[in-house]
């Protein structure tokens, strides 16, 4: 795509801003319009064709936000992204779950603004798909199935999820303890045709071995002993839907081939009965194992492993998309205050901060868990004191690591004298002291 020839229009209620904006744009050969309001920006839109909206958020009378809410209405197909003044990420997700791709903090360097609008470019292809889904819910329950996040990663993981969600191919989803393994799960489940189809999630480690067929297939009535009743399996409770195999990798071998044959043959028999049954589910699993090594070591299946490996989607541990932190922080800041009857409770920046350092062992599920104690500990505004030690300890490590004055001075003093090929006059120039003083310092 031809970067060159796009329409951006600028929104802001401050002229140098503008002007900066526009220097910056026009350095890149894009086509610029201003405006300095909301109103002058739509009267713009009405006789222009933009393809990309950069707007302010705090503006007097009629604020950035409602300008996107207008243009998701309007210009759905625009690319919409806007710059806050203030670093509150509360906005930020505002604007977001209105329709912004993504958001800019002032101030801000000509390259970071080239990024935001070089990786909003390259997002029109599926652009539609992707701000309808990158922060969503299932619409009975808003805050349940929300699924946040603004990582490269992340977003390359919404975007299989929209690939994949309208196919019934095999899937599997690796990753970390509490990285959003099942979540994902559902959100192909949901987001896609077999929604209104059933969702069953098997704990594959869960299931006493001798139980395995019967829990999975279901058995005739008098199969065995003590089958007094007919039972319908979970995969024909799935029918129609979607099965979640959730641990895979510790799922014994004896269910490993069951496993296998059902894969295999795409019917299952009821123990003790005479016909098998067309099966018709989706399977999704998923493992904190690393699969491919336990086929190594022989503990599992590789035909099996081949065969649910279709489509493979890797969750990345929270500690190396720290950019998904505060987003995630204030999503549960919102849904837990609200639970707990704290509506009003704010989160102190310095926590932020810890947060933002921490290096999350059990990923989202420990930060969800952190949130919800935050919040029940604190009244208004949730402080330092109230972060448990663990996450405090972790930066008290980092800090160990920091050097004094002293040994600063000391590095520079020794990297100019070997610049400077221990000459002491010009390194006592370059260090702006005099050579007694140098001299006193070097001994
Ligand atoms: N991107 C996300 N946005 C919001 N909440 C999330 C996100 N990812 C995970 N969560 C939440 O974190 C918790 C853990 O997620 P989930 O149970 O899906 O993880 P998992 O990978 O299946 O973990 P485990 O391997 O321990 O079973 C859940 O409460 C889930 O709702
Ligand atoms: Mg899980």
């Amino acid at each position: 795509m031809n970067l060159k020839k796009e329409n951006i229009l600028i929104v802001d209620d401050n002229y140098d801003m503008l002007a900066l904006l526009q220097r910056h744009l026009k350095k890149l050969k894009y086509h610029t319009y201003k405006a300095s309001s909301v109103n002058e920006a739509i009267e713009v839109l009405k006789y222009t064709t933009i393809d990309l909206l950069i707007t302010d958020l705090n503006m007097p009378n009629i604020n950035g936000i409602e300008l996107i809410r207008y243009s998701e209405e309007h210009y759905p197909a625009m690319l919409k992204l806007v710059i806050t003044g203030m670093p509150s990420i509360d906005n930020a997700v505002k604007a977001i779950k209105s329709g912004a791709l993504d958001y800019l903090t002032k101030p801000f360097t000509a390259d970071e603004l080239y990024k935001a609008i070089q990786t909003s470019f390259e997002r029109i292809k599926n652009t539609l798909e992707v701000s309808e889904i990158s922060i969503f819910s299932n619409n009975e329950n808003e805050n349940d199935s929300l699924i946040i996040g603004r990582s490269d990663s992340f977003r390359d993981i919404l975007e299989t999820i929209n690939r994949v969600k309208n196919n019934k191919v095999n899937i599997l989803i690796e990753g970390e303890s509490g990285t959003g393994k099942e979540l994902i799960a559902r959100a192909i489940h949901e987001k896609g045709l077999l929604a209104k189809m059933p969702f069953i999630a098997i704990n594959c480690g869960g299931i006493a071995e001798g139980l395995i067929e019967s829990e999975l297939f279901g058995h005739v009535k008098g199969a065995f002993t003590g089958a007094n009743e007919s039972r319908v399996g979970l995969f024909q409770a799935a029918s129609g839907g979607t099965i979640f195999l959730d641990e895979i990798g510790n799922a014994p071998m004896s269910f490993q081939t069951k496993l296998l044959r059902v894969l295999q043959e795409k019917e299952i028999t009821k123990i003790g009965a005479v016909h098998p049954e067309k099966l018709n589910v989706r399977i999704i699993a998923a493992t904190n194992n690393d699969l491919q090594q336990m086929v190594v070591d022989g503990t599992f299946r590789e035909d099996l492993f081949y065969r649910i490996n279709v489509v493979n989607i890797k969750t990345t541990p929270l500690r190396e998309r720290k950019e998904d932190i505060l987003p995630l922080v204030q999503n549960f800041l919102e849904k837990y205050s609200v639970e707990f009857n704290k509506p009003q409770i704010r989160i102190d920046e310095k926590v932020n901060e810890i947060l933002l350092r921490y290096s999350w062992p059990g990923n989202i599920r420990e930060l969800e868990n952190i949130m919800q104690r935050l919040i029940i500990m604190s009244d208004e505004l949730i402080e330092i004191k109230h972060v448990p030690e663990q996450l405090k300890y972790h930066i008290h490590e980092q800090y160990e690591n920091f050097k004094s004055l002293k040994e600063y001075e000391k590095d520079q003093i020794l990297r100019v004298l070997a610049a400077v090929d221990y000459n002491k006059t010009k390194a006592a120039k370059i260090l702006q002291i005099d050579r007694k003083t140098l001299n006193l310092k070097i001994n």
